[in-house]
């Protein structure tokens, strides 16, 4: 029987050019890892990366944050399963019909790619919620797009790890909570919400998203290493 990928970690292919992001993947195990797809990485790869990595045996998350008028996000999420996937998001504030709109579209696929909805940046802090006009705390906003979401029947949301008890108290343990913002060593970037790989998984994450300090290190691979070590029994 074929292994399946039991790591938890999704790293960020956040490169300017798909020859970058390739060099890093030839490096890697596709049992060891999964690997995201981004804004910028599929604004220059397009779906031909994607499908590549896909051959190549990478589960792929395809992270492009849909969030349009509910025709238009279902045609996209049909599109991005049709590429094999295994994981793509839309913007929970999009709403309850465009994420209803997105279910039912992945819905129609025999090979159904996790569909999640992200909440509130994790670049975002509690003073930026004013000024994009939204009350209450940040917990309380993430808590009510993942209960939105949920009622979509979504598989899960993109948090910060700081929010993965509450959702798990409110929501349970088969929505699956999927973390950026995770920096093994405190690093002054634009991530505002953050843990350690190790503090992330002990609080429940499912899946930790983890980019610049695998791909922006001197050595990606002993970066990797290194992370892997130090969340030991999660492997
Ligand atoms: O380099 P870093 O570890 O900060 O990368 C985090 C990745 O996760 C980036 O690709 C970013 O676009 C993505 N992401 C995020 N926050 C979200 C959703 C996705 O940081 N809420």
């Amino acid at each position: 029987m074929e292994q399946s990928n039991i790591s938890p970690i999704i790293i960020a292919l956040d490169f300017h050019k798909p020859e970058l992001a390739l060099e890093l993947v030839e490096k890697l195990e596709n049992k060891r890892c999964r690997v995201k797809i981004g804004k910028e990485l599929f604004t220059c790869g397009g779906p031909t990366l994607v499908e590549k990595l896909v051959c190549k045996g990478f589960e792929v998350f395809l992270d492009l944050k849909y969030h349009d008028i509910p025709n238009t996000v279902a045609s996209a999420c049909s599109v991005a399963a049709d590429l094999g996937v295994w994981m793509l998001n839309v913007h929970a504030l999009g709403g309850y019909d465009m994420m209803l709109a997105a279910r039912e579209a992945v819905d129609k696929h025999a090979k159904q790619p996790l569909l999640i909805a992200v909440s509130i940046l994790t670049s975002l802090e509690q003073n930026d919620l004013a000024a994009i006009g939204l009350q209450g705390t940040i917990e309380s906003n993430v808590l009510r797009l993942a209960k939105l979401a949920n009622s979509c029947c979504l598989d899960g949301m993109v948090c910060s790890p700081l929010e993965i008890t509450s959702l798990h108290n409110s929501l349970g343990n088969n929505f699956k909570l999927v973390t950026p913002g995770i920096r093994p060593v405190i690093t002054d970037d634009d991530q505002k919400r953050t843990m350690t790989p190790i503090q992330a998984l002990q609080n429940g994450a499912d899946y930790l998203v983890i980019g610049r300090p695998i791909t922006a290190s001197p050595n990606p691979l002993q970066a990797l290493l290194d992370i892997e070590r130090s969340i030991g029994d999660f492997m």
